[in-house]
């Protein structure tokens, strides 16, 4: 009800306000080294965005200015780096806990790219079950359980409840990624959720990790992207599977920002039929 009052109360949450600082610290840094540079055609976010200050100066209504470029930084960096890097983690997982999908992925990756030595995100249009998993593993996890908080800019209507103008909404996405009746299996992990008869690739409106609507998550197509590149790239260089004599996987997450694996340890075994360069052994 009232978020403010926590900058003033003592507590652990104290340090996220100090980890606020150093971040901020480190952009404004970035920030100032852009500007030192020779002039150039604007190559990043940064130098853009700054070019884009130069070019509003003189508008009075402008938003543009340093301090909201720290602020967008920092919102990309919080919204783009835990969630993409947790969904993995759990795609990993998921595809050690089934053995027998993981193998469909890594056939259906040999049998379309062949000799191809890297995979490209249009290759995923001939990679339906491959994008089945990776949805799936994207709607069973709902890593950002709880999206964003939001506030009511104007008195509305919500099936037929009266929600009035100021009221803090946080809108449950697990409500609809788990609802029986959109999906066969809610609490399973089912990538035929994703695929028709067929086997062909298919949407379904109750998708909606990334939420919905005008503040829907910006960077959608780039985490799209970055998911199906790494995912795909690391299952037709590896096999994933327990180490000897582990106890078993925990799947329980840890609740958070997002919604997080517990830690611990799985294998990466080089696969020895890619057709792929594989890793060289300095990068690994
Ligand atoms: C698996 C990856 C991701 C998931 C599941 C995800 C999910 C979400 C969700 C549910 C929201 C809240 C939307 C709402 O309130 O309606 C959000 C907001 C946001 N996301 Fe993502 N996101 C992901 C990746 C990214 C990436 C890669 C970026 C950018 C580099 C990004 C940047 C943002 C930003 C800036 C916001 C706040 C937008 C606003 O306040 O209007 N996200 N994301």
């Amino acid at each position: 009800m009232f978020p403010w009052v926590l900058c003033h109360l003592p507590g652990p949450h104290q340090e996220i306000f100090r980890y606020q600082e150093a971040v901020r610290d480190f952009i404004y840094q970035e920030i100032s080294r852009h500007k030192l540079r020779a002039p150039e055609a604007p190559k990043d976010f940064i130098s853009c965005y700054l070019d884009q200050i130069t070019k509003a100066k003189d508008d009075p209504i402008s938003t543009f200015n340093e301090e909201n470029l720290i602020q967008v930084v920092i919102d990309l960096f919080l919204g783009g780096t835990d969630t993409t890097a947790t969904t993995l983690h759990w795609a990993l997982l998921y595809m050690v806990q089934h053995s027998d999908i993981q193998e469909k992925v890594q056939q259906e990756l040999d049998t379309v790219l062949g000799t191809a030595t890297a995979v490209c995100y249009e290759d995923r249009e001939q990679l339906p079950y491959t994008r089945a998993v990776l949805h799936e593993v994207q709607r069973l996890t709902s890593v950002v359980a709880v999206g964003a908080v939001r506030q009511c800019v104007t008195s509305t209507h919500l099936s037929g409840y009266p929600v009035p103008k100021g009221t803090i909404i946080l809108p449950n996405l697990a409500s609809v990624l788990y609802d029986p009746c959109c999906w066969e299996t809610p609490r399973q992990f089912n990538p035929g959720h994703f695929l028709d008869k067929d086997g062909n690739f298919m949407v379904n409106e109750a998708f909606l990790p990334f939420s919905a609507g005008h503040r829907m998550c910006p960077g959608d197509q780039l985490a799209r992207m970055e998911l199906f590149l790494t995912f795909a790239t690391l299952l037709r260089d590896f096999e994933f599977k327990m180490p000897e004599g582990s106890p078993g996987l925990r799947m329980e997450y840890i609740f958070g920002g997002t919604l997080q694996p517990q830690p611990q340890k799985i294998c990466a075994v080089p696969r020895p039929s890619t057709s792929s360069p594989g890793p060289k052994e300095d990068g690994l």
